[in-house]
């Protein structure tokens, strides 16, 4: 059987990478539609060496569609996603627009795939340095459970959109060049800098993203009792984020037996070569499926805590690749009805 699958922001940073996937994947597409916003309406992209019309998203747009791969933004989906539904689609939705709503499951596949059997036409894709957390946190919390979290993120311009990826390269040759940076999609220049992340700011001192760590994670672990805190960084580096998480257990975990679990956990490659002090890298995951997972650790400071060093490719596992996953296990389950 295959399906007539919608992408919602074809033309962004996540909506190519997830056309690439589609294709790579071999997904059991019956029909593509690629939809943007006018501006980008009568221009094309290559999906299986065919050239591809992109739409403007309409009321239209979603007849006779299956499943849609919601990813331009959280004011496009909180407009588009019900019209879809409404129409008998099941949207995955990247955006944060509808994460925390009760209603909605949100879903790392190795994670809680169970999550996905209840949804009512929508499943959100959680923030993508939450979805590469959990990958390396939840076959640790399987064995014991995690009492505390500390996190510290260095992300990449990706999650900016294709646009702040670009920016970071014009503002990279310009200093070279020996001129002034100039910042229009990020706040300031990053290149050869980083700054705390541009999300909107909130009244508890936290950024927005440094509270989707939080509560996304405690959702997606079905467990509100893990206290987590998060500081996130912007840092000049293209499309992988880099995170070092410090977990704190109820008992000592012996990091040989963490280093044993995630060798084999799914969707995690260990990368630690201790004498060459040789550790994951943003380049090394950049264009990967896999989060890498190393520098994996006693922490001094504490007899119950593990730290731990991660990075993962954001518009692969962090947005386009999980959403195709999610996709592929609605298939899978047969839980596309709503
Ligand atoms: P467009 O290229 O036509 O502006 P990114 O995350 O890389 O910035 O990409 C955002 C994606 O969301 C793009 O595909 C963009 O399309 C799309 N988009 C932005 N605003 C809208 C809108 N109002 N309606 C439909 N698509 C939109």
């Amino acid at each position: 059987k295959s399906y007539r699958v919608a992408i919602l922001g074809a033309t962004g940073a996540v909506g190519t990478e997830l056309l690439e996937l589609l294709e790579s994947r071999n997904f059991p597409i019956a029909d593509l539609k690629l939809l943007a916003s006018q501006r980008s309406a009568g221009k094309t992209l290559k999906f299986k060496g065919e050239n591809l019309l992109i739409e403007a998203v309409s009321d239209r747009s979603f007849e006779n569609v299956d499943i849609v791969l919601a990813s331009a933004g959280g004011g496009t989906s909180k407009r588009w996603a019900g019209v879809a539904v409404e129409k008998g689609a099941v949207v995955i939705d990247n955006s944060s627009a509808f994460r925390m709503n009760q209603e909605v499951p949100l879903v790392v596949p190795e994670v809680n795939p169970q999550a996905a059997a209840s949804h009512k036409g929508i499943i959100a894709n959680p923030n993508c340095t939450t979805i590469l957390m959990t990958l390396a946190v939840w076959p640790l919390h399987q064995v014991k459970a995690v009492k505390r979290i500390v996190a510290a993120t260095y992300q990449s311009a990706s999650g900016a959109g294709a646009k702040a990826m670009e920016e970071v390269k014009t503002q990279t040759s310009a200093i070279l060049q020996g001129q002034s940076p100039v910042a229009e999609v990020l706040p300031y220049p990053l290149a050869f800098n980083l700054f705390p992340h541009n999300s909107p700011m909130t009244d508890v001192g936290y950024c927005e993203e440094e509270l989707k760590m939080v509560n996304e994670t405690r959702k997606i672990f079905g467990s509100q009792e893990i206290r987590i805190t998060a500081t996130c960084v912007r840092v000049p580096v293209l499309r992988a984020h880099s995170e070092a998480i410090n977990l704190e257990f109820e008992t000592p975990f012996d990091p040989d037996e963490a280093r044993a679990i995630l060798s084999h956990s799914p969707g995690v490659k260990l990368v630690e070569d201790w004498q060459a002090n040789y550790f994951p890298m943003p380049i090394e995951a950049s264009g990967r499926d896999e989060v890498l997972v190393g520098r994996i650790r006693q922490d001094i400071s504490h007899p119950c805590g593990l730290e731990l060093w991660l990075c993962g490719d954001q518009i692969r596992k962090g947005a386009a690749l999980n959403a195709v996953q999610i996709a592929e296990l609605l298939i899978e389950k047969n839980w596309l009805s709503h």
